[in-house]
């Protein structure tokens, strides 16, 4: 018998003839019941029990001293470069292949990003193609890590878990150190993933995880930055919750701090999902391996996680053969209703960040041009 076509296939992995979107959530746990308890509680903002419970389970689960919840990823990730002491006109490096947001972030701090390429294991920023960047353009000086030509800070680096899988950190960690930068996770995509059993988001100074809809599990809109130390926890939310010092009435706020505290209403529907992440980390991880086994046979590489890692499998992906491979095989899904899509433009092709510096790019730029992301909800087992 032939092999099925890839739409044959998701169609009968998913057993639908229906729509298949990219990565759909779920409640099929106790959202509506905790979400109808906030409501009928009244405390659907900024106060509630909801936003402490939906902090501690991450903290249990991750293994970070302290988690603060916050509006969205990018929200997190802004506070957490704030805290790692980024500032106007310091260069903060990162990958160029990414989700934008990545460099919004510190784009919003008044900070420039500078990108290096991305390693072909893991996806995410190569720790080799950092070091050779820093080596032909930076210092370490008693203050930090400077960029020769413009004598500026290069403060710190984000590197980004692409689609789950983690980034090579040990190395990653040693070139910081050289260096003397700071190392902020951007996280948003692998709440779940696992660098030689510690939880992406806690191995740099801050991380920062993502509970956008399409996440692996979601908040409707939320963030939460993952923190070393109870210490810079505590300062962590105070800057994200207006920087108010606690009074039972008076107002007195002692810096210019962010209004980034994520409503009880969605940390209420944190806790349900976060009750099944175990169950969608399973079921992830058994697509994952049903599209390995499909494209074993052809010239399609399947994504799989490196081998130091656990990764969540949050979307999965398929580099194509060709250019022309890869856009067959985006047109031929996305006719029949089957939600695929190419990988992020590079950042430095946008228009906000083309004069941005950059090194070498080649493993980016392989990746934009073959890889395809394909459906990746949790399956129902
Ligand atoms: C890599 C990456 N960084 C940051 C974000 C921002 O998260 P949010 O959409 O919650 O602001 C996302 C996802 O949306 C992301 O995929």
């Amino acid at each position: 018998m032939s092999q099925p076509s890839i739409v044959e296939f998701v169609r009968d992995v998913y057993q639908t003839n229906d729509f298949i979107p990219l990565h759909a959530p779920t409640f099929d746990g106790n959202e509506l019941k905790y979400v109808s308890e906030t409501i009928k509680s009244t405390f659907v903002s900024s106060v509630g029990k909801f936003v402490d419970e939906f902090e501690q389970k991450i903290e249990a689960y991750t293994g970070s001293a302290k988690a603060v919840a916050t509006v969205n990823g990018t929200a997190a990730l802004h506070a957490a470069l704030y805290m790692a002491g980024v500032r106007g006109g310091d260069f903060v490096i990162t990958q160029a292949l990414t989700f934008v947001a990545t460099c919004n972030a510190l784009h919003h701090m008044g900070a420039e990003p500078i990108f290096v390429d991305v390693s072909p294991v893991s996806l995410g920023l190569c720790p080799k193609a950092m070091d050779e960047f820093l080596t032909e353009h930076a210092i370490v000086t008693e203050t930090g890590c400077i960029h020769k030509q413009s004598q500026r800070s290069i403060r710190a680096v984000v590197p980004m878990h692409t689609f789950g899988h983690p980034v090579e950190m040990d190395e990653l960690i040693n070139v910081c150190l050289k260096w003397n930068i700071k190392l902020v996770e951007d996280a948003a995509e692998s709440l779940g993933s696992f660098y030689k059993n510690k939880h992406t988001g806690t191995l740099g100074d801050f991380g920062a995880i993502s509970f956008n809809g399409n996440k692996i599990i979601t908040t409707g809109g939320g963030g939460m930055v993952l923190c070393k130390t109870s210490e810079l926890g505590a300062k962590t939310k105070h800057i994200t919750t207006t920087a108010k010092l606690p009074h039972p009435y008076e107002f007195f706020h002692d810096e210019a701090g962010f209004n980034y505290r994520m409503p009880n209403l969605n940390a209420a529907l944190g806790c349900a999902q976060m009750e099944v992440l175990e169950k969608y980390l399973e079921q992830k991880r058994e697509l994952a391996s049903r599209y390995k086994i499909f494209f074993e046979t052809s010239d399609f590489k399947f994504v799989l996680e490196p081998e130091y890692a656990k990764s969540n499998y949050w979307l999965n992906a398929v580099i194509c053969p060709s250019v022309e491979a890869r856009n067959e095989l985006l047109k031929q899904t996305n006719d029949a209703g089957v939600m695929t899509r190419p990988i992020w433009k590079l950042m430095h092709r946008l228009p906000m960040y083309k004069n941005s510096l950059h090194g070498d790019l080649p493993n980016s730029e392989n990746i934009e041009a073959h890889l395809i992301n394909l459906p990746s909800s949790p399956l129902a087992l």
